[in-house]
C-alpha cells in the first residue's frame, strides 16, 4: 500500500501540493486527473522523491519514506516511467535488464569465486530478463543497443527495468505525451497488461479522458493542489467537481469515493476531499 498523509509543498507564496492525503492499494489502477498546473506531476514528484515536501509523509507498506532520496525509493518499490537515469545506452537491451535484474539480487546468489556458480548465476539472470523481454513484447530486440531503438520502445524498455528491479508501485505521467501515433498503443497495452498482475499499484496522470475511462479503477481529482474529488471513475466524471475542475471554475462541490447519490450526504469523508 503506498500512501500520503497531508503532503505539502509550496514554491513561493503558490501551495503546489496542499495537504493530500490518499492511499493506493495494490491491484488498482488510479488516474489522477485535473486542469493544468494543478499540481499533478508535483504530487508525483512529492512520492518518487524529486521533490521534498515541506510537510506530511510518503508511506510505502507501512514504512515512512519521506526521507529518502530518489534511488533509495526506488529500490524500496516506487516506479517512477520514464525517468530513469540508468539505462545504459550503449548496451543492448538485454544486457540492461540483466543488469536491473542483478541489482536487485545484490549478493545474495554469490557463492565466492566459483565458475560454476557464477555460470549458473549468469543463465539464471538471463533467463529472468529474457522473461520480463517477453512480457513487454521486446524479446526480438534484446540485442539491438538501446541507444538504437525507436522512441517508444526505448520508453517500453524503461517499464521493463522496473519491473526487473521489482518495482510494486509504477507511476505514469502521461505516458503518451509526444508519441506518434504508432506508439501510444503500444504504451496503453502495456499499461493494460501490468494491470493485470493484481499485485501493482499504477498511478497514472493523463489528461486524455478516453484513456482514463478505459484504464481507471478508480480517479483522483487534483484542483489547486487540493484533492477535491475520489471515487469510482463513472461516479467522479459525471460529478459537478470534475465538470468545473476542467472548466477551470472553482469548484463548489466535493466527490469522495462513497458519497453516493445526494440524498447521503458528503458525510463521513468529506474533511479529506475538502473543495479549494
Ligand atoms: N519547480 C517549481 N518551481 C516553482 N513552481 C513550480 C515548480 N514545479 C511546479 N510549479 C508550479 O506548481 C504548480 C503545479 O504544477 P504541476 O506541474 O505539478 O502541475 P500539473 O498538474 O502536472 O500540470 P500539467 O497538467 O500541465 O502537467 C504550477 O503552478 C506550477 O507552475
Ligand atoms: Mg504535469
Amino acid at each position: 500500500m503506498l500512501e500520503t498523509r497531508d503532503l505539502s509543498i509550496r514554491f513561493g507564496g503558490h501551495v503546489a501540493v496542499n495537504a493530500v492525503s490518499c492511499a493506493f492499494a495494490p491491484g488498482t489502477l488510479t488516474a489522477i486527473v485535473g486542469p493544468n498546473g494543478a499540481g499533478k506531476t508535483t504530487y508525483f514528484n512529492l512520492i518518487s522523491g524529486q521533490l521534498k515536501a515541506d510537510s506530511g509523509t510518503v508511506l510505502l507498506g507501512g514504512r515512512d519514506i519521506s526521507s529518502l532520496g530518489v534511488s533509495a525509493r526506488t529500490h524500496a518499490g516506487l516506479g517512477r516511467a520514464f525517468q530513469l537515469t540508468n539505462l545504459f545506452p550503449n548496451l543492448s537491451v538485454l544486457e540492461n535488464v540483466r543488469l536491473a535484474v542483478q541489482a536487485t539480487r545484490s549478493g545474495a546468489h554469490r557463492h565466492g569465486l566459483n565458475l560454476w556458480s557464477i555460470w549458473s548465476d549468469h543463465t539464471d539472470l538471463t533467463r529472468r530478463a529474457e522473461a520480463i523481454l517477453a512480457t513487454v513484447a521486446m524479446l526480438d530486440k534484446q540485442h539491438a543497443t538501446v541507444a538504437s531503438l525507436p522512441h517508444g520502445d526505448q520508453r517500453k524498455l524503461e517499464v521493463a527495468l522496473l519491473m526487473a528491479l521489482e518495482a510494486s508501485v509504477f507511476m505514469f505521467d502521461e505516458p503518451t505525451a509526444g508519441m506518434g501515433a504508432d506508439e501510444a498503443p503500444v504504451i496503453l497495452h502495456l499499461i493494460r497488461d501490468l494491470k493485470k498482475d493484481k499485485t501493482k499499484t499504477i498511478l497514472l496522470v493523463e489528461h486524455k479522458m478516453d484513456v482514463v475511462r478505459e484504464l481507471a479503477d478508480r480517479i483522483v481529482v487534483l484542483h489547486n493542489g487540493a484533492l477535491v474529488a475520489d471515487g469510482e471513475p463513472a461516479t467522479v466524471i459525471a460529478s459537478k467537481v470534475v465538470q468545473e475542475a476542467y472548466l477551470g471554475a472553482s469548484p463548489t462541490d466535493a466527490v469522495t469515493a462513497d458519497a453516493a447519490p445526494a440524498e447521503s450526504g458528503p458525510a463521513g469523508r468529506a474533511g479529506r476531499a475538502s473543495a479549494a
